[in-house]
């Protein structure tokens, strides 16, 4: 490096307290290759976002092929054959109810684009005063101003407080610490009441409500009963509030079906996907709704239109990189994987839901988490970054959210590789003793 150079400023890192970043070499399947030629499994692809494994050869032959023939056109007012394509394939895996995709760069560009189309949607419709937007508790959902909005305040937001949006804040159905005090084996998802009385109230005034369906990622990997996504469906339909379902994680597979929707029977108003859509390879967002919504922009009125849009909108190899992803769901043994995955977890996790630290575990899918007691839980617990060193150390990225330490693999884990995650995991709870 020499003096000219920029200094990397990492994301969510705090230079004057962690570690210096790894660089990183080659990632080939679950593994990524340091500059010094150590191997580290990537236990939590990569912020959720490989599916196949690192560098897999049929989404780089894609993207090498997409590059050398169109490697961007502006989407306004020109079209081309991989966003087509790409269209046509999620309308084979989506609802079907859910008829149009707007493209654009990350999960948080697909929320706002949902947020703002459903806020515009009322607003075409003659009702611009249902303009409110219902989100949970733990919920995250990006770090732009309105996807941080609808995120529940953290650590993350509290510097941003002045930036966020007003947002009504109901119940997440966070089952090891029940916001109603009751237990799971015994409620009725009575955490709903809470939703039901403020849509019955206000839904005059509100657009929609935005939920992570089943599992809340960054706000602990929180597991809900399908009866709470069900419930909400249902209840956002009575009051003719729109339904915004944030897939970003949940989608491609992590909770054992396409996407989490489709495991509860549910279908939103609008949904939103990125992480997996390209494999992991590129950023590529897609934000899916109604011929209702779409229909409520159309006609010759110009401001009518839903005047919102990224430069790389629809990048062609972003789009191709995503066509050659769904094509290994149709040509590999995915599900395999996921429900072998999904074994293991079942069978590894019950010791730890014994052991004295353990506060709780969950898993849904390829994804599974520990919650470990601790005096500090939360993101900022002392804990979190000694467990991350010792995983490390011990060759295995996991980056606990605080005490919550969760598995998310890339679906080419093998079973013995997962086991070993575990056996690690198991030995770093002596750390709670030290
Ligand atoms: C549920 C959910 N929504 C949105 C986002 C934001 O996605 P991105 O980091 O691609 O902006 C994330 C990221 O973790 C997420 O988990």
């Amino acid at each position: 490096m020499s003096s000219s150079d920029l200094h990397l400023w990492h994301p969510f890192t705090q230079e004057g307290a962690d570690p210096a970043p790894l660089v990183i070499r080659r990632g080939q399947g679950v593994f990524l290759e340091t500059q010094d030629g150590r191997r580290i499994l990537d236990a939590i692809s990569s912020w959720w976002v490989n599916l196949h494994g690192h560098s897999h050869p049929a989404i780089a032959a894609a993207i090498a092929e997409q590059s050398a023939r169109l490697e961007h056109v502006l989407f306004a007012g020109f079209s081309h054959e991989p966003a087509e394509e790409l269209a046509s394939r999620l309308g084979k895996i989506v609802p079907a109810p859910l008829r149009h995709v707007f493209f654009s760069d990350d999960g948080s560009t697909a929320v706002e684009i949902a947020l703002k189309m459903s806020v515009q949607y009322w607003r075409n419709s003659g009702r611009p005063e249902k303009c409110r937007i219902v989100a949970l508790e733990n919920a995250y959902h990006g770090d732009t101003a309105g996807a941080m909005s609808v995120s529940d305040s953290s650590p993350f937001t509290a510097p941003f407080d002045s930036l966020r949006l007003p947002v009504l804040r109901t119940y997440s159905a966070s089952c090891a610490h029940c916001p109603v005090n009751l237990t799971r084996a015994t409620c009725h998802i009575e955490c709903l009441e809470k939703l039901e009385r403020m849509l019955a109230e206000r839904s005059h005034e509100i657009a929609a409500v935005i939920v992570e369906p089943l599992l809340q990622g960054a706000g602990g990997m929180i597991v809900h009963p399908e009866e709470f996504l069900t419930g909400i469906r249902r209840l956002t339909a009575e009051h003719d509030v729109l339904l915004i379902a944030d897939e970003v994680l949940t989608g491609f597979g992590r909770t054992g079906k396409m996407f989490a929707c489709e495991r509860a029977g549910v279908v939103p108003d609008f949904m939103c996907v990125a992480k997996g859509l390209t494999g992991g390879f590129l950023p590529l967002a897609a934000t899916l709704t109604t011929d209702r919504v779409h229909d409520a922009f159309t006609g010759s009125d110009r401001s009518r239109t839903f005047f919102h849009g990224h430069s790389y909108t629809a990048n062609p190899i972003a789009c191709a990189a995503a066509n050659a992803n769904l094509h290994i769901f149709d040509t590999e043994p995915v599900f395999e994987s996921i429900t072998a995955i999904e074994k293991v977890h079942a069978e590894r996790l019950p010791a730890f839901a014994a052991h004295p630290f353990v506060e709780d575990v969950r898993h849904i899918g390829s994804v599974a988490a520990i919650e470990l007691k601790v005096p500090d839980a939360g993101y900022l617990s002392t804990l979190r970054p000694r467990l991350y060193e010792f995983y490390l150390n011990r060759g295995v990225l996991l980056r606990p959210l605080g005490n919550v330490v969760y598995i998310l693999p890339p679906y080419v884990i093998t079973p013995r590789q997962l086991g070993d995650v575990y056996d690690v995991i198991r030995d770093s709870l002596a750390l709670l003793s030290s």
